[in-house]
């Protein structure tokens, strides 16, 4: 059995990164999306929400994946699950940057390695965090996150002279 680790923030997930989900289910025999939570970070989402969140998206894709949190370190995670590869996509150069360091670090630490993937081009546009800056100003972010994460989103920032701004 192979197994594949997705790990994000997932702050929101958005459908780019259900899309890299669905290319590592075709690769591998198992896999889980990781949320990892850092208690020094500020997320605009609480680690039960984005759980939620990532598991009515990846249900609503059909997807049979995992969806379970990453309290620790990404490669005791791993190393504890028997995985045989991290999943990322890259929607370009920037991503590879960001990405390159913790791939290397992550094999250090656990000799894990990370497979990179080349997300859908119509939806190289969609990050979470362009995602919660495009609600926060009420546009649409239809066609790039969920029903339910566009729910949440327009939640946490209502319309209005009052709207509220958590993030
Ligand atoms: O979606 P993100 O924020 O780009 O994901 C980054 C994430 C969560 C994969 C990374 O921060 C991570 O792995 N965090 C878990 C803690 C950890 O292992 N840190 C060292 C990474 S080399």
């Amino acid at each position: 059995m192979t197994l594949a680790v997705c790990p994000g923030s997932f702050d929101p997930i958005t459908l780019g990164h259900v899309d890299v989900v669905r290319r590592a289910t075709t690769m591998f025999d198992d896999v889980v999306l990781a949320v990892a939570h850092n208690s020094s970070k500020r997320y605009l989402f609480d680690l039960d929400q984005r759980l939620d969140l990532a598991r009515d998206a990846v249900e609503g894709a059909g997807l049979r994946v995992r969806v379970e949190p990453v309290q620790g370190l990404l490669a005791d995670f791993c190393r504890d699950a028997g995985a045989s590869a991290i999943v990322k996509g890259l929607r370009g150069g920037a991503d590879f940057d960001a990405e390159q360091p913790m791939a290397l670090m992550n094999r250090a630490l656990s000799g894990v390695e990370t497979v990179f993937v080349i997300g859908d081009g119509a939806l190289a546009h969609v990050a979470s965090s362009l995602v919660k800056d495009v609600a926060r100003h009420q546009g649409s972010v239809a066609g790039m996150v969920t029903p339910a994460v566009a729910a949440a989103l327009a939640y946490a920032f209502p319309a209005g002279p009052t709207a509220g701004d958590p993030s």
